[in-house]
C-alpha cells in the first residue's frame, strides 16, 4: 500500500465491532445454554479464529458478516477437537480458550502462526498449573504450541504480575470449572469486559477496585491501586442478545487522523467508551486535541459515544502508571501524534508492548525513525521529540496490523510517498481499515 498526505478529511463514520468484546461472544455463548445473538460482530481474522475453534469443538456457529447466532451447548457441552486448534494470530483466542480447555474432559492442543507461537504463554501456564490443569508448552519454550489434558482444577488466590485482561480472564474462566473460589489481583485495572459479560451470562462473579468510590474512573493517579475480580462455579450461563460497540482502538487511527490531518473534522459514531479502554480519550486532551464526547449512553452494559474530532495542534505529554492498560494497544497511533506534536512524549510503564503481535517499543521507535523522527526506546516505553515534519519512508509491519494502520495515519501527514509492507495484515482487526477513509474524502 502506498500512500501520500493529505487534507480536508470530512464526514460521519463507524468503525467496526470491538475485536475484545467479539471474541468474548463467541465463547462465553459456546458454554451458555441456548442461543446467544451477537450483532455488529467484528469478522477480522483474530474473531474469525474463535468462532473456528468452537466450531471444531461441536458448537454450531451460524455467521455471516457482522451477525452472529451460537448455538451453545452449556458449560459442559463442548465435545473434543480431533485436530489442533487453530489460533492464528489471536493472543485473546489463545488465552482465553486455555482457561476453558483446562477445565475439559478431553485433551486438546492449541497452535498459531510464527508471531503467536512466540509470545509468553507462562503468564498463563502458572496460575493454571497452580489451579490443578495440566498445560506444556509443547517445544518447552513457554510459548505456543500448548498442550492442554484433563486436569482436576480448584479456586486460588492469584496475584498477577502484570495488568493482563488476557491473564485475568483466562484464570476466571478456568473458576467456572474449578473448586471453591477463584480470585485473581492484578496491579492495575485491565479491560473489564470478562467481569461485565460474564455476570449478564450469569455467573457468580465480582469485582473491586482499590479503595475507588466507582470503577468508572481509570487515571494516572489510581496507579497504585490493585483490582480483584472473584469467581465461583455456577450450575448454568445464559444466552444472551449482544450489540457489539465499535472498537475505541479502531477507532484510534480516525481519531489521530482527525487531529492531524490538516483542515479535518470527524464524528465517529457508535463508539464503546469503557474506562478500562478509553485512555487514549484523556490522552488526546491532555495534548491540547479538540475532541468531545457526544450523545453517552449505556448498550448492553457497555458505555457508547460518538466521539468528535477536529484539527488540533497538539503538544507533547507524559503517558505513564494506571492509564498505560487502558491505552496499551493504541501506543503505537499515540506515538504517530507525538511525532506531530510540539515538544517531548515520554510513554512509561509500558513494557508490555513487547510482548505484543511485534516488539511494539521497537517497531513504533524503528518506523518513526525511518520517517525522520527523533525517537528513542527505553526499556519500559519511548521518547519522542516532536514537532519535525516526518518524511515519507518503507514501513516494515512486521505483519502487525497496528503498526500498518498507525503508520498509515503517520503516511498522510507526512512529506513525499511512504509504502506499508504487508498492509494486508489490517485484516487481524479491521479488513475494511482502508475502506473507511473513503466516507471522508
Ligand atoms: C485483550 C487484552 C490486551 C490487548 C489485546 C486484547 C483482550 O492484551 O492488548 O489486544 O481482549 O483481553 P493483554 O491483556 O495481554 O494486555
Amino acid at each position: 500500500m502506498e500512500l501520500t498526505n493529505i487534507s480536508g478529511l470530512r464526514g460521519e463514520i463507524t468503525v467496526p465491532g470491538d475485536k475484545s468484546i467479539s471474541h468474548r461472544c463467541v465463547m462465553f455463548g459456546s458454554i451458555a445454554s441456548g442461543l446467544t445473538e451477537v450483532t455488529n460482530f467484528l469478522p477480522g481474522a483474530d474473531c474469525l479464529a474463535t468462532i473456528d475453534c468452537f466450531r471444531r469443538m461441536g458448537i454450531e456457529i451460524e455467521q455471516s458478516e457482522t451477525s452472529v447466532l451460537i448455538h451453545g451447548r452449556g458449560l459442559h457441552g463442548l465435545r473434543s477437537p480431533s485436530l489442533t486448534l487453530e489460533v492464528g494470530n489471536s493472543g485473546t483466542t489463545t488465552r482465553l480458550i486455555s482457561g476453558i480447555l483446562a477445565g475439559q474432559p478431553f485433551e486438546s492442543k492449541l497452535s498459531g502462526d510464527d508471531s503467536l507461537n512466540s509470545r509468553p504463554m507462562r503468564r498463563i501456564m502458572e496460575p493454571l498449573t497452580q489451579m490443578g490443569a495440566n498445560i506444556s508448552s509443547v517445544l518447552r519454550n513457554d510459548c505456543a504450541p500448548l498442550y492442554i489434558t484433563p486436569g482436576h482444577l480448584h479456586g486460588i488466590d492469584y496475584s498477577s504480575p502484570v495488568a493482563s485482561a488476557q491473564v485475568k480472564s483466562c484464570i476466571l474462566l478456568a473458576g467456572l470449572y474449578a473448586e471453591g473460589t477463584t480470585t485473581v489481583t492484578e496491579p492495575s485495572l485491565s479491560r473489564n469486559h470478562t467481569e461485565l459479560m460474564l455476570k449478564e451470562f450469569g455467573a457468580d462473579i465480582r469485582s473491586f477496585v482499590g479503595n475507588m468510590k466507582s470503577s468508572a474512573h481509570v487515571s494516572a493517579e489510581n496507579e497504585k491501586i490493585c483490582a480483584t475480580a472473584s469467581i465461583r462455579p455456577c450450575k448454568e450461563l445464559y444466552g444472551q442478545k449482544i450489540m457489539v460497540p465499535g472498537d475505541i482502538s479502531s477507532a484510534a487511527y480516525f481519531i489521530a487522523a482527525g487531529l492531524l490531518v490538516p483542515d479535518s473534522e470527524i464524528l465517529i459514531q457508535n463508539v464503546g467508551v469503557n474506562p478500562t479502554r478509553a485512555g487514549m480519550l484523556q490522552v488526546c486532551k491532555d495534548m491540547g486535541g479538540d475532541i468531545a464526547l457526544l450523545n453517552e449512553r449505556c448498550v448492553g452494559g457497555e458505555p457508547v459515544a460518538d466521539i468528535l474530532v477536529r484539527t488540533s495542534q497538539l503538544h507533547g505529554t507524559t503517558i505513564e502508571g494506571g492509564i498505560i492498560p487502558t491505552l496499551i494497544d493504541e501506543i503505537p497511533v499515540i506515538a504517530v501524534m507525538a511525532a506531530m506534536a510540539d515538544g517531548t512524549t515520554t510513554i512509561k510503564d509500558a513494557a508490555e508492548l513487547k510482548v505484543k503481535e511485534t516488539d511494539r517499543i521497537e517497531t513504533v521507535t524503528d518506523n518513526l525513525n525511518a520517517m525522520g523522527c527523533d525517537v528513542a526506546p527505553t526499556e519500559d516505553g519511548m521518547v519522542i521529540h516532536g514537532g519535525h515534519p516526518l518524511q515519507g519512508a518503507t514501513i516494515h509491519t512486521l505483519l502487525d496490523h497496528r503498526i500498518a494502520m498507525a503508520f498509515s495515519i503517520a503516511a498522510l501527514v507526512a512529506e513525499g510517498t511512504t509504502k506499508i509492507l504487508d498492509s494486508h495484515c489490517v485484516d487481524v482487526s479491521y479488513p475494511t481499515f482502508y475502506d473507511t477513509f473513503e466516507g471522508l474524502l
